[in-house]
């Protein structure tokens, strides 16, 4: 009795969901959802090739440096890497020397306490301060920049999808808004203090263009020019790093598991074939467990080898 209260309840139910789901597909084919800017404008990142990428990858310390360079000269004006230590910089080649250097000459002091008067105070980094931010607080960093916080980078190429593809296509993909946008939709348009970016989410971004010629930063001889498209391809690379610092770690212990995986695999399947072969042996003299099955005896001796 319970069970077939149980059926019918289940029944229900299940009535219940399918009647609603028929209702849901009338009404979207009915009146389907509007489009939306967002929608048919949007476009997905383009492909960036870095030697960090794929299973074996390893970063380019050249690259990642001069992206550390483009941070410097012009992200850091904005946006901190508070995950990051100015130590840590050792992972892409900078010496000790070098990073105290970098660290004492950084644009921005980080907070600290007067020590005579206890007041709030700020002093130049050392290698084990984190990238600070260039505001005081948050309420600092929306006031100027429109109401809009520039996010921390750490961790910006783990947090969106396409990653460093993403913020090179970012950084590379400011333009007008196309004509052909306004037309459809009239009410899209990109508002003040807004610029228009087609790999943006949204399509208008508050960052403004923050690469906007060739040679903006000045690399070293034997490096490639600083074409904006450079820079931005070299500045994603290293918020690559700054996501992942140990990436090449993991890369290698994976290929060192992959190979003892191998070997093991290898180990398994001769030792099973040293086990089995007595047993085999003994099978085929001795006759199988049932000893009428001729068939079965002839066939395991063939397979030992054993005439007869
Ligand atoms: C003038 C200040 C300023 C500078 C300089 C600047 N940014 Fe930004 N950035 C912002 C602001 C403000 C936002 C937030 C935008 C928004 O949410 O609309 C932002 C957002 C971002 C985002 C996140 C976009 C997203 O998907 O949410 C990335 C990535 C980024 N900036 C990278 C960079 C890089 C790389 C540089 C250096 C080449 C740089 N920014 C220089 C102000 C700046």
């Amino acid at each position: 009795m319970v069970r077939i209260i149980a059926f019918f309840v289940g029944l229900g139910f299940a009535g219940v969901l399918l009647i609603s789901f028929a209702f849901g597909a009338v009404a979207y084919f009915q009146e389907p959802p509007p489009p939306s800017a967002e929608h048919e404008y949007h476009r997905e990142a383009k492909e960036l090739h870095l030697a960090s990428n794929g299973p074996f990858g390893k970063y380019d310390r050249a690259q990642v440096q001069r992206g550390f360079q483009v941070y410097k000269e012009v992200c850091a004006g904005c946006h901190s890497l508070n995950r990051v230590a100015f130590h840590d910089l050792a992972g892409i080649g900078y010496s000790e020397a070098e990073i105290k250097a970098i660290a004492n000459q950084w644009q921005t002091e980080v907070p600290s306490v007067n020590p005579d008067t206890g007041e709030a105070a700020t002093r130049k980094a050392v290698p084990s301060d984190h990238f600070p931010s260039p505001y005081a607080n948050e309420t600092a960093a929306r006031a100027a920049n429109n109401n809009n916080l520039p996010p921390d980078l750490s961790l910006m190429t783990k947090a969106r999808e396409g990653g460093a593809a993403y913020v090179h296509s970012l950084l590379t993909g400011y333009q007008n808004q196309p004509a052909a946008l306004l037309k459809q939709f009239p009410t899209s348009k990109t508002p003040a203090g807004l610029y228009y970016n087609p790999y943006f989410a949204n399509l208008n971004l508050a960052m403004p263009p923050p690469l906007t010629g060739d040679g903006q930063v000045t690399y070293g001889p034997g490096n490639p020019k600083p074409t904006v498209n450079q820079m931005a391809a070299d500045v994603s690379a290293f918020l690559v790093w700054t996501a992942e610092p140990k990436l090449e770690n993991r890369h290698r212990a994976g290929l060192t598991v992959l190979i003892f995986l191998i070997f093991a695999t290898v180990l398994g399947y001769l030792s099973y074939k040293n086990i089995w072969a007595e047993a085999k042996r003994k099978v085929a003299l001795k006759g199988p467990l049932d000893p009428d099955n001729k068939a079965r005896r002839n066939r395991a001796k063939a397979k030992a080898g054993i005439a007869g």
